[in-house]
């Protein structure tokens, strides 16, 4: 269940570095590396092309947790002009070497490059950012095979405020984008909710929300989701991230927000993930689960499930 109430707000915070704390232990506790006579780390290839601070921060969190649990973890950094024909290369020698059993090339790719081919070009059993067709249609299809990490990982944090069973539950999405907003819906309709997904062309956005007994936002527009858009009691569930200037707190200074106004959401909600420390450490937490799921699977093992 989620944690104690914070002092300001009714709402209950679900604590996303806790529950990803939980999921990296499970991951060491059962890295088949680690346990005698298994003779295999789990291999873990990020790509990145160019020099964005973003990307590169994401970058290299990635792979201190990875080498933190005593994965293989390498990462390849590729100059900002790299073309596309080069990047396919990257991507088929990681495909051939067996030492790794994870590639995530990070995105966005600079603009010159399409990011479709590449990742085409990924093994669907490598692909632990679970965005390759074949990945994308076994969860439509409701059969395993690799989730993307942020909507594998924002499952957990609503388990964890509302408990194993969805069943019958009203769940709004909003946003459609592939790496979060339709596997995200995929996931809640084979837990058996009722499932909208918003987005931006929507009609009446704030009734459609308010009728939801679990809203997960993903649009990356600062502080959107408004208090009196939320159902009381309802679960609610910030993947954004934006960095906002915020000058009082002194020249240059800037603060993370999410999509939600949290302060306005927290008075109505029942549980609220806050930004920063709710979904974004669950996102590397699950892929050092997918990882290890694709080194178990690669030799014939049964792979651990998270959640
Ligand atoms: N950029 C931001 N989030 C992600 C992610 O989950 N996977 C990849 N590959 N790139 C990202």
């Amino acid at each position: 269940m989620a944690t104690a109430p914070s002092s300001s707000a009714d709402a209950r915070v679900i604590d996303g570095r806790a529950v990803a704390a939980g999921v990296t232990a499970q991951v060491a506790a059962e890295t088949v590396g680690r346990k005698p006579g298994a003779g295999i780390a789990p291999g873990l290839a990020v790509v990145l092309v160019g020099e964005a601070r973003g990307s590169q921060v994401y970058v290299g969190a990635k792979g201190r947790k990875a080498a933190e649990l005593g994965f293989h973890s390498i990462q390849k950094t590729l100059p900002a002009d790299t073309g596309q024909a080069r990047l396919l290369d990257v991507v088929a020698g990681l495909n051939e070497d067996p030492s790794i059993h994870g590639i995530l090339v990070q995105l966005p790719l600079p603009r010159h490059l399409d990011k479709t081919p590449v990742i085409e070009a990924i093994r669907p059993e490598k692909d632990v950012d679970g965005l390759h067709p074949v990945n994308a249609g076994l969860l439509l299809a409701g059969l395993p095979g690799m989730v993307p990490c942020t909507p594998a990982g924002c499952m957990i944090l609503i388990r964890h405020a509302l408990g194993p069973d969805l069943a019958g539950k009203r769940a709004v999405v909003i946003g459609r984008s592939v790496l979060v907003g339709k596997p995200m819906a995929s996931l809640l309709v084979n837990a058996d909710c009722t499932v909208t997904v918003a987005h931006s062309r929507t009609r009446d956005l704030a009734a459609t929300v308010r009728a939801a007994e679990i809203v997960v936002a993903a649009v990356g527009r600062a502080e959107m989701v408004r208090g009196d858009w939320i159902a009381p009691g309802a679960t609610v569930i910030d993947v954004g991230m934006i960095r906002l200037p915020a000058p009082e707190r002194g020249e240059g200074k800037t603060r993370l927000v999410g999509d939600v106004a949290y302060d306005e959401v927290a008075k109505v909600a029942g549980a609220i993930t806050p930004v920063p420390g709710g979904v974004g450490p669950m996102t590397i937490a699950m892929l050092m689960a997918n990882t290890l799921v694709a080194a178990c699977r690669s030799i014939g093992r049964d792979a651990p499930s998270f959640g």
